[in-house]
């Protein structure tokens, strides 16, 4: 079975998991940039930060060309991964695949876009109330080692495997 691991993330939150994984069950963890052909892989495990409740715009694309194969999903995102349906909403685009795994954690957000949420104005669905603030403060804790372990233990049943070379 050839595995691998493709990812987009733009300050570096899913990378850190992607690689985390990479290491840990030897696989190669690829930008989706430069990642071959989804049909080279029999188990795919795919990566992204969460942007408008949906992962990455350069993950998108690659997203649509995935067909069959087997998919473990993780997603890293600012929002509560217990309230979010990011990765739901990820799922319908994969609908010719079979996803057997998924992982989300929180991710960090960077100072630029904290600045912007909180100039929201109060009117707003999204305006910057105390939940919000606390929300926002987990979300800076993470990824975090436990997020990590997390990772590697959701994804282990998946891929330790004899001849994995894990
Ligand atoms: C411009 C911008 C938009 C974002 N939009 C969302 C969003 O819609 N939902 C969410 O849960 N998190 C959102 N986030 C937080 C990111 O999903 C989170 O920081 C993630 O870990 C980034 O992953 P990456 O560094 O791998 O790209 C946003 C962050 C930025 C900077």
């Amino acid at each position: 079975m050839k595995a691998g691991i493709v990812y987009t993330s733009r300050t570096g939150n899913t990378e850190r998991i992607a690689r985390a994984l990479a290491s840990a069950f030897r696989l190669e963890a690829v930008p989706v940039e430069q990642a071959p052909d989804p049909e080279t892989f029999d188990l795919l495990l795919l990566g992204s930060g969460v942007y408008n409740g949906l992962p990455d715009s350069p993950m998108l694309p690659y997203l649509k060309r995935c067909r069959r194969q087997k998919i473990g999903l993780f997603l890293t995102m600012g929002a509560d991964p217990a309230r979010s349906r990011a990765l739901q909403r990820t799922a319908e685009l994969l609908d010719q695949c079979d996803i057997v795994t998924t992982f989300s954690c929180q991710g960090r957000y960077t100072s630029r876009r904290i600045e912007e949420m909180k100039r929201r104005p109060s009117t707003s669905p999204h305006a910057w109330t105390p939940e919000k603030a606390a929300r926002v403060a987990e979300a800076q804790k993470h990824p975090n080692e436990i997020d990590l372990a997390r990772a590697l233990e959701t994804f282990r049943p998946l891929l330790d495997l004899p001849g994995n070379g894990s």
